[in-house]
């Protein structure tokens, strides 16, 4: 028996984002070893059709229409969970989108939804679960999507970027958090490279300013040929969260490369340039 399976067998899973790509993928791990998968998206039918799926294949799950950006819908959800289920071993906030564009080209409304979203999804998913959880005393894991790309720059893709730097932070120090408050709930921040998914597809016609449609049309071709098959990488990061690491990295030369990078820059203190691949990304 797996590591993850021995112990996660019998509990209860809560995704996010989980009609499509990497939450459909981390919903279907889940409900192979034997968990209940509570199914949340903001398209309900996407994620009506991920829980019958992991039915159909003998698994347990529910499907429920679950939007991030609304606090007060996470806090709603979380009771009724905590009411129906009594406890949650593994919270996946998972939901995330992308968003290109010069900074001054996006409109205020896509900026307000990118950073509700990826950051503040993320921060009311912790805190509507978390007390739930400390109450009913057992132990637990909480798994936030970060990215390679917390790591990195990346120009016009600017609001995502900075978005996966804060959701890194935040895991960093809610991990230290369960430490202060001596909780049995166990932090992972996961930073996939490149996973085979939809999300630069997703961006289209959401705001996107004109001049963005080429680099993001780059970025979905790059990932459809060089990408991570979505499954590997799901049951790679199930197995890793299971093992307790809060570095949960899918593509591991990708993540050194990166931090590699990172620290070299912030060791030199140089002002920020871009590599040929940056540039060859954003020239047309
Ligand atoms: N795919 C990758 O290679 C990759 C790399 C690094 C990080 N990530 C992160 O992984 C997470 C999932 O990305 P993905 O590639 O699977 O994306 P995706 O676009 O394939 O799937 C995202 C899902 O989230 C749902 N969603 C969007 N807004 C929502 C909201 N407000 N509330 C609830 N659900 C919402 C969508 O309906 C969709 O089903 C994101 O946080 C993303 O930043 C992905």
């Amino acid at each position: 028996m797996s590591r993850e399976q021995e112990l996660f067998e019998g509990g209860v899973a809560v995704i996010t984002g989980a009609g499509a790509g990497i939450g459909m993928g981390l919903a279907r791990r889940c409900g192979e070893i034997g968990m209940t998968v509570i199914v949340t998206d903001i398209e309900e039918a996407r994620a009506r059709s991920v829980a019958d799926a992991i039915m159909a294949a003998g698994g347990r799950s529910e499907a429920q229409r679950l939007d991030v950006a609304d606090p007060a819908a996470l806090d709603a959800f979380a009771a009724d969970v905590f009411a129906r289920h009594g406890e949650v071993r593994l919270l996946v906030n998972n939901a995330g989108i992308e968003t290109l564009g010069l900074t001054w080209e996006i409109p205020a409304a896509r900026w307000e939804q990118t950073l509700s979203v990826n950051i503040n999804g993320i921060v009311h998913g912790v805190r509507a679960f978390v007390p739930h959880m400390l109450k009913a005393g057992k132990q637990a894991w909480i798994a936030n999507l970060a990215s390679v790309g917390a790591f990195g720059q990346m120009p016009t893709q600017t609001a995502y970027i900075m978005s996966k730097h804060a959701i890194q932070a935040f895991s960093e120090c809610l991990y230290l958090e369960m430490e202060v408050a001596g909780a049995p709930i166990h932090v992972s921040s996961v930073i996939p490279g490149m996973l085979k998914t939809s999300i630069f597809d997703a961006a289209a016609g959401k705001g996107e300013p004109e001049g963005a449609a080429r680099h993001r049309a780059k970025m979905a071709h790059m990932m459809a040929n060089y990408g991570m098959d979505l499954d590997e990488g799901c049951h790679k990061i199930i197995a890793k969260i299971a093992a307790g690491e809060f570095w949960v990295d899918t593509q591991e030369q990708m993540t050194d490369d990166i931090v590699a990078g990172r620290v070299a820059f912030l060791q030199s203190r140089a002002a920020p340039a871009m590599g040929a691949e940056t540039k060859a990304l954003l020239e047309d």
